[in-house]
């Protein structure tokens, strides 16, 4: 018996023009998947396509058991955590040797596999190695990790990422001359956070403009606008849509001393907050007991 487990994700910008070759930066975030995998004449597992093709991919069969901490289609990565985790337990339970950046890889492809091949290796890289990373088409840069206090606010309006990133797609396709300058801003607002990465105002602001670009991509929902604003409106530096958007989760960055005041204006627009920080250990193996 094997088990791993490995750290959510946020986009602190450029989610979806990540998909189009721009740059964006990511974090690990503390929240975790833990998987299970196990030897058996039986296997079974939870019904999803990511573990079928993990052990598809790594050729062999278990039982997995999953338990997460990261609500799923929630734009937490948890799909990447959840496939990052069991390849590591397959790998070990299976003594198949593969190393870290090869589960990565793995991971990588699985996801854009399962999302109709529109996928950036941003979430399985980060969950497998952890800390803040800037991501620019295939290459991956990590970056000096941050004490960036943040608020994530689940809306918990469930949202599918291969959908999501499906009717960016379509727009791109069929109105280039409207999605890529679009595309275009979002990478250069990501490139100005890093310029200003010691400078969370600077910051806050970079975050609304990108929540405003996702909007206008068609990636906004209203329960997300709700909880961006009301995060603004508790003293948050600015907040915006992480992930797929369509629903799943905000994050807002905050003042040390406004966290919970944020997260109790998250809370009273229905959203679940979660008040978190930057986590650097990505994919680890955790005792059996
Ligand atoms: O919703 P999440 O956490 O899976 O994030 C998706 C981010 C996208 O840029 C929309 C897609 C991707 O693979 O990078």
């Amino acid at each position: 018996m094997a088990t791993w487990s490995a750290p959510g994700k946020v986009f602190l910008f450029g989610e979806h023009a990540v998909v189009y070759g721009k740059p964006g930066v990511a974090m690990a975030i503390k929240p975790r998947v833990f998987v299970t995998v196990k030897k058996s004449r039986n296997p079974t597992h939870p019904k999803s396509p990511y573990i079928d093709e993990c052990f598809k991919r790594m050729g062999v069969r278990g039982s997995v058991y999953v338990n997460s901490q990261l609500q799923s289609s929630s734009g937490l990565g948890s799909s990447a955590a959840v496939t990052v985790a069991t390849l590591c337990a397959i790998n070990e339970e299976f003594g198949i040797g593969r190393t870290r950046d090869e589960i990565a890889d793995i991971a990588f492809s699985i996801e854009r596999k399962v999302q109709s091949g529109r996928a950036s290796p941003t979430d399985t890289y980060v969950c497998t190695n952890g800390g803040m990373v800037l991501i620019t088409g295939t290459s991956k840069r990590r970056l000096p990790p941050q004490g960036l206090q943040l608020v994530v606010g689940n809306t918990l309006v469930p949202h599918s990422t291969a959908k999501m990133v499906e009717l960016v797609g379509t727009l791109q396709k069929k109105h280039p001359d409207i999605a890529d300058p679009i595309l275009d801003a979002i990478g250069a607002v990501t490139l100005a956070a890093l310029h200003n990465i010691n400078n969370q105002k600077v910051l806050g602001q970079c975050m609304d403009t990108n929540n405003a670009l996702l909007e206008a991509l068609g990636v906004g929902h209203p329960a997300s606008s709700r909880l961006v604003l009301a995060a603004r409106a508790s003293g948050a530096y600015g907040a915006k849509i992480t992930g797929a958007g369509g629903g799943g989760c905000i994050i807002a960055l905050c003042p040390r001393r406004a966290k919970s005041r944020v997260a109790g204006a998250i809370e009273a627009c229905e959203g679940k907050a979660i008040i978190t920080t930057i986590d650097t250990d990505g994919a680890r193996r955790e005792k059996n007991d």
